[in-house]
């Protein structure tokens, strides 16, 4: 158990390579938090200071309220995991997973049993004995993930510490992870660019880019109001689309129009940007692929042309319980995924002519130059999507 407080940390690698420029942040006791991000964006370099591996070009590290900035690893009660992690190769995995608790001069029983207990939920109990050499990579990684987690650390530092194993595994270890974090009651830090990992596991995730902090939140809010483009676009799978477009007064409404389509927008979102729309100002439309609907361009599908934007598919994949629609609009490409059980009852063959059928309620809105948000997926749908299933 333990707090931890990233004051305006800065790390300044030679004269000039700003790895992480005045990150500041909290994490709860007990908390799962996430840093996320691109590779580059300064992750490592930060748990390496929070661990003290690393020193601070300027800022402090507090843990528990107590400045830890320049004391020693030892003395911060860290514990850290790496991507790739070395094991000791002349002891068994067993005994590689006990170290820490040897060197603490743990007792035997408890150590045998938070070995065995750690061992299981990482899937190794077979493997104890085993030498390093005998392991796969993928093995050899669960143990060093072990030996970190039989240790009664304050604070766990993780470095994408499952992202070399297999897919099958690491969705069971996403599970396990959680179970683990509640069961030890542990303060974890998990590094990662797997917006999916942050998805699933994290309490709040801190999305990072360049050294700086994008937004902090819960994984919902992170994903349904997205503070700048960036965030937008790196968190969601497919990801979200983007539209130049400008947002003008269209025939007496207010519509996001760009290369040949026009939106108008619905009451909320026109209300806000009235002012905007006296003076154009160059946008982005942020859609979601999974919030866009595919339909034929004939009169017979449907009747809400003008809530549509025009294309062409330019490919089609087939994800099981999904299909994504690759359509060309004007010089870019749209994703449309739509769940099995919503496909329209045709099929659509390459360059067919179609339209993406778009609830504008659900849509963002970027500043073009800032990239920050100007408008979030109205409120008033979700509102009304509680009501109707609390009737
Ligand atoms: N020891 C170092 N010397 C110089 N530059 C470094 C060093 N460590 C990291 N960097 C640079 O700092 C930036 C952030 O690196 P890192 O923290 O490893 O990012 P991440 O873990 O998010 O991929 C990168 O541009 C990287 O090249
Ligand atoms: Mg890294």
């Amino acid at each position: 158990m333990a707090r931890l407080e990233v004051d305006a940390v800065t790390k300044i690698f030679g004269a000039s390579v700003r790895a992480v420029d005045g990150l500041s942040f909290a994490v709860a006791d007990r908390e799962f938090v996430f840093l996320l991000g691109p590779s580059g964006a300064g992750k490592t370099t930060t748990l390496r200071m929070i661990a003290g591996l690393e020193q601070p070009s300027d800022g402090r590290v507090l843990i528990d309220g107590r400045d830890m900035t320049w004391a020693a690893p030892r003395d911060r009660n860290v514990a850290m995991v790496y991507d790739r992690n070395s094991l000791y190769p002349h002891l068994s995995a067993y005994e590689n997973m006990a170290y820490p608790l040897r060197l603490r001069r743990t007792p035997g029983a408890e150590l045998d049993a938070r070995v065995k207990r750690v061992a299981e939920i990482l899937r190794i109990g077979e493997l104890l004995d085993r030498a390093p050499r005998q392991l796969s990579g993928g093995q050899q990684q669960r143990v060093a993930i072990g030996r970190m987690l039989v240790r009664d650390a304050g604070l766990y530092l993780m470095d994408e510490p499952i992202s070399h194993l297999d897919a099958k595994l690491r969705s069971h270890m996403r599970l396990e992870f959680k179970k683990l974090q509640s069961e030890f009651a542990a303060t974890i830090l998990y590094v990662s660019h797997d917006q999916l990992e942050a998805m699933t596991m994290a309490d709040r995730i801190i999305v990072v880019d360049h050294g700086a902090i994008q937004q902090i939140g819960a994984p919902r809010e992170i994903f349904q109001r997205p503070a700048n483009r960036f965030v937008a676009g790196f968190v969601g799978e497919p990801a979200m689309n983007f539209l130049a477009c400008e947002v003008r007064a269209d025939g007496g409404k207010i519509a996001a129009a760009g290369d040949g389509f026009s939106l108008p927008l619905c009451a909320e979102h026109a209300a806000a940007l009235s002012a905007v729309a006296r003076t154009p100002k160059a946008f982005e439309i942020g859609l979601r692929p999974q919030h866009l609907a595919i339909a034929g361009n004939g009169a017979e599908d449907g009747d809400e042309r003008e809530s549509g934007i025009g294309g062409t598919i330019y490919a089609v994949e087939t994800l099981g319980s999904a299909t994504v629609f690759d359509v060309s609009v004007g010089q870019t490409v749209i994703r449309v995924q739509a769940n099995q059980d919503a496909l329209p009852n045709r099929a659509f063959r390459i360059n067919d002519p179609v339209r993406i059928r778009v609830d504008t309620r659900r849509l963002h809105l970027f500043d073009r130059e800032s990239g920050r948000a100007a408008i979030h997926p109205s409120l008033s749908r979700e509102s009304g999507r509680l009501a109707v299933l609390g009737a």
